[in-house]
């Protein structure tokens, strides 16, 4: 039986593991093609470790095994420049896209020794806002031009609804980037 996303294409960033590939496996599944972009290093101020290029070849592998195309790239979404080209020459190789997925994000709260470090509240504003931004800007054209309509899908955090963040410069950043939160404290 033929998939509900026969013939579509999803746009992926945050695409090399965790949600992002999840979301490049279901859609694949599901039939699409898949232009998937990851920063594939380290930012600073995140104290976990970010995806590798690796992730992203796995990303790919799991896409392929399911007999859908995908095309891959190396990409900060706060580099509009670099997010435009890696969309473009995925749109070159699949088609015009109909699925538009930002889904890259950080958390940088908890660097020991640098929990009140200012510079983590512009990276996660700079990723996760301003590279949602660029992710959709870079997308826009593309997806209406083909007069099909589509989907364009923005991933944020509870910590919007709720204001759980925490009060490092990373959580506030992240927590008003996610929507604002609502302090729940008594
Ligand atoms: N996991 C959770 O509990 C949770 C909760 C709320 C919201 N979220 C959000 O869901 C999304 C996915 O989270 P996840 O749990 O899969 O995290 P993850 O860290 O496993 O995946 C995020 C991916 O985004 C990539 N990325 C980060 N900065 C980037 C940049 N500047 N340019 C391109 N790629 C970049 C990372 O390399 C990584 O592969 C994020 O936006 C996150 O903030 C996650």
């Amino acid at each position: 039986m033929a998939g509900t996303l026969e013939g579509k294409v999803a746009f992926i960033t945050g695409a090399a593991r965790g949600q992002g590939r999840s979301h490049a496996a279901r859609l694949a599944e599901e039939g699409a093609d898949i232009i998937a972009v990851d920063i594939c290093r380290q930012i600073d101020t995140v104290a976990y470790p970010m995806a590798t290029p690796d992730d992203l070849a796995q990303t790919a592998q799991d896409v392929e095994e399911l007999d859908r195309r995908i095309h891959v790239a190396q990409a900060d979404v706060r580099d509009r420049a670099a997010l435009q080209a890696a969309f473009d020459a995925g749109v070159a190789e699949l088609g015009a896209v109909d699925i538009v997925l930002a889904n890259a994000g950080i958390a940088p709260m908890t660097l020991p020794g640098a929990e009140n470090d200012p510079q983590a509240w512009f990276d996660v504003v700079e990723v996760n806002l301003t590279g949602v931004y660029h992710t959709v800007e870079v997308a826009k054209e593309s997806l209406l031009g083909h007069g099909r309509g589509g989907a364009i899908v923005l991933t944020s955090s509870t910590a919007g609804l709720a204001g759980i963040g925490g009060e490092s410069p990373g959580g506030l950043g992240y927590t008003t980037v996610a929507g604002g939160g609502r302090d729940r404290r008594p």
